[in-house]
């Protein structure tokens, strides 16, 4: 074989990639067979079941290609949302279109700032893209405007900031969303991931829609893996201006988003009661949490998400990992916090009641060991 005069070697990815580690979700593991799971965030009352129903029928077309765009889709989200039709972007889940944005906005010489304790998606998808990860300090596990303002310089390219954030469950109110909005120059982009925004019933609280209805460097992003139930099917959109939507249809794959979960989120985004009922239920049990949380002496984050940050002693037998540990054999996973730098932490998702009597009640038994 020739060797075009050049030293051969095995094919090597681009050197961000190669000293990248894989990004594992780390749901949890048990040797139960019935298990509770409370470590991902997901929707405690399912999936709608006029959403199910809708997948219980899709059985023809199969051998053909989705469309490119779902233009029922994007009205059914314009709709309910209020929104603009031209502004939605649909991607194969939120961390999709995290990617995307880092390929399309992002090149080596770059920087991107994203906060201490925020979604890990993101400092993993500006690493893809080649890009230099800026870490702003939160103040009290709470994104800061002012330690984000302080990091930016002239490589700066994109912001991210989960409001409300994953793990933490913390949110920054709507005056501090817009401060941060118009203290950064026009040029950097501001992506504002409001996964959990559904959940959200507090006055203080902004999705980020009205931002880019009126300016040209925000992009919200949006899931149905949460309050919609939607997870497995990967389905999430973002709401931009049609100038960045252009520029990441270049770079998202042509059919990203399945028939099935077109579908099935044309149902489940028109089931408002299940929505409502979703956010009641968690609610209802939040409050619980708190109360049974409180009556454990276990510190906690209040969080406006569906799940809950829990902080356990540093050293001995009560640490998080062994709590962990101890749940996993009960069944129960929750989700260790060490990927987050937070090892006395565990984050737990509200679940259905029995879910959360038992996860409570083992969490109890742990502590009385
Ligand atoms: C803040 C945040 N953004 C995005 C996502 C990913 O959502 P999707 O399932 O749509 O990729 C998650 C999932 O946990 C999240 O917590």
């Amino acid at each position: 074989m020739t060797n075009y005069g050049v030293i051969m070697n095995n094919p090597a990815a681009k050197p961000s990639i190669e000293k990248l580690e894989t990004y594992k979700p780390n749901f949890g593991k048990s040797k139960i067979n019935n298990l509770i799971r409370l470590s991902a965030n997901e929707s405690a009352l399912g999936t709608s079941l006029k959403a199910i129903k809708v997948l219980n029928s899709f059985t023809h077309n199969l051998n053909r290609y989705p469309p490119q765009v779902s233009d029922d889709l994007i009205s059914a989200i314009a709709n309910r949302y209020y929104l603009n039709k031209k502004k939605i972007i649909l991607g194969n889940g939120s961390d999709e279109l995290i990617s995307i944005i880092s390929q399309a906005f992002l090149e080596p010489s770059d920087e991107a700032i994203y906060t201490e304790f925020g979604f890990l998606q993101f400092p993993q998808a500006i690493s893809v893209a080649g890009a230099k990860g800026v870490i702003a300090k939160d103040v009290n596990f709470t994104a800061n405007v002012d330690n984000i303002l302080s990091n930016i310089n002239k490589k700066t390219k994109v912001i991210f900031l989960a409001n409300a954030n994953n793990p933490t469950g913390t949110f920054i109110p709507k005056q501090e969303v817009i401060r941060l909005h118009k203290s950064i120059p026009s040029n950097i982009l501001l992506v504002y991931d409001a996964a959990y925004s559904e959940y959200i019933n507090n006055n203080d609280y902004i999705d980020g829609s009205s931002l880019v209805d009126n300016y040209e460097n925000v992009i919200m992003l949006r899931t149905f893996s949460k309050l919609h139930g939607l997870a497995s099917l990967r389905l999430g959109w973002g709401y931009c201006s049609e100038n960045i939507l252009s520029n990441l249809m270049k770079v998202r794959g042509p059919f990203s988003v399945n028939t099935a979960a077109m579908l099935a989120g044309i149902a489940a985004i028109k089931d408002i009661e299940f929505q409502e009922k979703s956010v009641s239920h968690n609610l209802e049990w939040m409050r619980w949490f708190e109360k049974k949380l409180k009556l454990l002496n276990l510190e906690f984050q209040t969080s406006i998400t569906n799940f809950l940050l829990i902080k356990f002693p540093k050293e001995g037998s009560y640490s998080a990992q062994n709590a962990v540990k101890f749940l996993a054999e009960k069944g129960i996973l929750v989700r260790g916090m060490n990927a987050y730098s937070l090892p006395n932490y565990l984050r737990v998702s509200i679940g259905n009641e029995e879910e959360n009597i038992t996860f409570i009640k083992q969490l109890k038994n742990f502590l009385d060991n």
